[in-house]
């Protein structure tokens, strides 16, 4: 991570090299916790409130307490005109007692720098059993801290030469990447998993169907398998780090840079535009 800034730990600044938080905190020792990350253009963030939203909603399905959203607001807008381009990461940790969730719980927000623009990529299809696909648990929606599973998924897939990993759920379902939202063109209709089935309500994906109805694009949202998304025309990636991504290859299948994910990835960046004044 390549922070821009200070880190503000409960408001208050600190050096990046000086941020510390608990070793006793279960945030580190059980991944209890959650976070948002939100893109900062030129100092203002897309989409603040949903993400704010989405971060409170974590925090009470862990049924931790945040502090107001006024203050948790300020500290990311401060953090994003400092950083100008880059990524606000907050963290709500779990506090220092297992036993009541909350106990000193910190808010950690940050500035990351954004990568040169990404390249098309990559991804292999891997076998989600821990994902709820379909069968919800008290977790299920939240940005919880605990992304192990997610995370290795990623790994093993670059272990595979692949870029990243598209997660399939143990009944067979299309899911979500690691990290990001998977959609996907076919015959000119814009096809992505459903809600129902338990994936993350990513806010780029959302912005991307809001676009596509401006475009005039149809949109399906259901239950899809592997399959679907190898017959597609064009597949692509959707968050708030890769924006809307095209992805040229699922295991051995290959995909162009398609007309349809052109379309999405323009009407995306103007209306970030749009809202943000741009
Ligand atoms: C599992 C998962 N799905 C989807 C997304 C995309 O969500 P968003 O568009 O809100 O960034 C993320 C973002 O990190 C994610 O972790």
């Amino acid at each position: 991570m390549s922070v821009i800034g200070p880190v503000l730990i409960d408001g208050r600044p600190v050096d990046a090299e000086d941020a510390v938080i608990s070793i006793f905190d279960i945030g580190f020792q059980r991944g209890y916790g959650c976070f948002e990350a939100m893109r900062s253009y030129d100092g203002s963030i897309f989409r603040l409130e949903p993400h704010l939203d989405r971060l409170e909603l974590s925090a009470s399905k862990l049924r931790l307490p945040t502090p107001d959203r006024e203050s948790i607001s300020s500290w990311c807008r401060s953090a994003a005109e400092t950083a100008g381009e880059g990524v606000v990461r907050v963290f709500v940790s779990g506090g220092i007692d297992a036993r009541v969730p909350g106990t000193d719980s910190r808010v950690v927000v940050l500035a990351d720098a954004v990568g040169p623009g990404s390249l098309p990529m990559t991804v292999q299809s891997r076998t989600a059993p821990w994902h709820t696909d379909g069968d919800w648990s008290e977790l299920t929606g939240a940005k919880a801290l605990s992304y192990g599973f997610n995370l290795a998924a990623s790994v093993a897939a670059q272990g595979n030469g692949f870029g990243d990993a598209l997660l399939i759920g143990g009944s067979g379902h299309v899911l979500e990447g690691p990290t990001f939202s998977i959609g996907w063109m076919s015959q000119g209709v814009f096809h992505t998993p459903g809600l129902e089935i338990g994936i993350l309500e990513s806010i780029t994906r959302a912005a991307v169907i809001e676009v596509a109805g401006r475009i005039g694009i149809s949109v399906t949202e259901g239950l899809y398998e592997l399959e679907d998304v190898m017959n597609a025309d064009e597949v692509f990636a959707m968050s708030t780090v890769r924006e809307v991504l095209s992805i040229v290859q699922v295991d051995d299948r290959e995909f162009p840079v398609g007309p349809g994910t052109e379309r999405l990835q323009r009407g995306f960046t103007a209306l970030v535009d749009e809202e943000l004044h741009r």
